[in-house]
C-alpha cells in the first residue's frame, strides 16, 4: 500500500480532489491522507465541498489562511515540512496554482519526496499574476506532470519539461461530468432566485490582480453593471471581493449579489445562465463544459483553447471567435488515468 498525501487548500482543490479521492479508493492500493492547508476557511467556501462531493475530512487542518502571499506561503511551508516528516508519504499531490500548491510542493521537493502535479503545464503568460509563478516553479519540481490539454504539453516542452508529463485530461470535468445529473435533480437555486432559465448571467470575481488594483476593479465592476442593464446579473461573492469593495466604495448597481455557494447549486446556476462572467480559471471551463458563452474579466487566460474555440473571450475583446467544440479535456476519467500512472510509477 502506497501513502499519498493530498495537499489542498483553496475552494476549486476541493472540487479536483474530489476526482482522484474516489479513483484512489477505487484502487484498494493507495492510501490517501488529505492535508487542507486552511487558506480556505469559512463554511461555504471549504466544508460544503468536502460533504457535496464526498471528499474524505482531512487528516489535518493546518489552519493557515490570510496575509500576504509570501508570509501565507512560509506558514504553510513551515507547518507542511513538519508534517510530512511525521507521516513520511511516499508521494505528495498537489493541484493547480494556488499558494497551498507551491507550499505543499516546496515542502516535498526539499524533503526529497516525489511530486505529482495535477493540471500541469498551464500558462497565462502573465508573471505578475500569483498563480503563474506558482504553476512554474511547480511544474519544475515537480516528478509527474499531470496535464489536462494539449497545449499544456506544448507549454512544458517549451520550458525544457519533457520527462514525467501525462496528457490526463481534466479533472473538473471528471466531476462535472458525475455531479450534472444531480445538480440538475437536486439544486433549486434557479427558482429560489427566481431566475428564468436562459435569461441571465452569473459573474464571479476574485482573483488578486483584480481586486488589489482599486481603478481595475472599479473598471471591472462598471462592465458589469453595464451588463446587468441588458439582463441579470447574480454574483456570488468572494469574501476577498467582497472587502475590496467596501474598501474602495466601489458602485455595484444592478449585480444582485449572494453569499458564495456550494458546488451543485454553482454548477445549476452556470447550467441554466445565458453566459458567464468571469476572472475565474476553472469557471471559466466550466462554462464550456456546459455550453456557456463565457467573458473572462482578466487580460489574458491559461485556458486558451477556450477562446480559439470561440465559447470564451477576453472581456477588451468585442466578438467571440467562430465557434466549435474542443477536441481536449478527456473522458471524465482524468482521476483513474492520473492514479494508474501513479500506481506503475510508485511500483
Ligand atoms: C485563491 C487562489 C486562487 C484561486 C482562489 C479560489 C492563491 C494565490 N490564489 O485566491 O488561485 O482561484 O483561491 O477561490 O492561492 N478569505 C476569507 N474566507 C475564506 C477564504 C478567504 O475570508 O474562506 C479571505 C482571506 O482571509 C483573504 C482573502 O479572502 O483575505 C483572499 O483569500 P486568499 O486565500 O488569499 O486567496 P483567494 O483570493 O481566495
Amino acid at each position: 500500500m502506497q501513502t499519498i498525501m493530498t495537499i489542498v487548500g483553496a475552494r476549486p482543490q476541493f472540487v479536483k480532489a474530489a476526482a482522484l479521492s474516489r479513483a484512489f479508493a477505487r484502487s484498494g492500493a493507495i492510501r490517501e491522507l488529505i492535508v487542507h492547508t486552511g487558506q480556505h476557511r469559512d463554511a461555504n467556501m471549504s466544508d460544503i465541498f468536502f460533504s457535496e462531493l464526498g471528499v474524505p475530512a482531512p487528516a489535518v487542518n493546518l489552519g493557515i489562511s490570510g496575509g500576504l502571499h509570501g508570509d501565507m506561503t512560509g506558514r504553510m511551508l513551515s507547518a507542511l515540512e513538519a508534517y510530512m516528516i511525521d507521516v513520511k508519504p511516499d508521494a505528495v499531490l498537489v493541484f493547480g496554482d494556488t499558494n497551498s500548491t507551491l507550499a505543499g510542493a516546496l515542502a516535498a521537493a526539499k524533503l526529497d519526496i516525489p511530486i505529482a502535479h495535477v493540471e500541469a503545464g498551464l500558462r497565462s503568460g502573465n508573471r505578475r499574476s500569483p498563480e503563474e509563478i506558482n504553476r512554474v516553479l511547480v511544474d519544475h519540481i515537480s516528478r509527474w506532470l499531470f496535464c489536462p490539454t494539449e497545449a499544456s504539453v506544448a507549454n512544458l516542452a517549451r520550458e525544457g519539461v519533457t520527462s514525467g508529463v501525462l496528457p490526463a485530461g481534466d479533472v473538473m470535468f471528471d466531476v462535472l461530468t458525475a455531479a450534472l445529473a444531480r445538480a440538475r435533480e437536486t439544486s433549486v437555486i434557479v427558482q429560489t432566485l427566481r431566475l428564468v432559465a436562459g435569461n441571465y448571467a452569473v459573474a464571479t470575481v476574485h482573483r488578486a490582480e483584480t481586486t488589489d488594483d482599486p481603478a481595475r476593479l472599479s473598471a471591472i465592476f462598471r462592465y458589469l453593471v453595464e451588463c446587468a442593464r441588458v439582463r441579470p446579473v447574480v454574483m456570488p461573492l468572494h469574501p476577498r471581493t467582497r472587502k475590496a469593495l467596501a474598501a474602495a466604495n466601489i458602485p455595484t448597481t444592478g449585480i444582485w449579489i449572494i453569499e458564495p455557494l456550494g458546488y451543485f447549486d454553482m454548477i445549476r446556476l452556470v447550467d441554466g445562465a445565458a453566459e458567464v462572467l468571469t476572472d475565474s480559471g476553472g469557471l471559466q471551463k466550466e462554462a464550456y463544459f456546459l455550453r456557456k458563452p463565457c467573458v473572462t474579466l482578466r487580460d489574458e487566460t491559461e485556458w486558451k483553447e477556450t477562446i480559439e474555440a470561440g465559447w470564451n473571450r477576453l472581456w477588451s475583446v468585442p466578438e467571440y471567435r467562430a465557434r466549435h467544440l474542443i477536441d481536449d479535456y478527456g473522458q471524465g476519467r482524468a482521476g483513474e488515468v492520473i492514479c494508474d500512472a501513479l500506481l506503475v510509477g510508485l511500483a
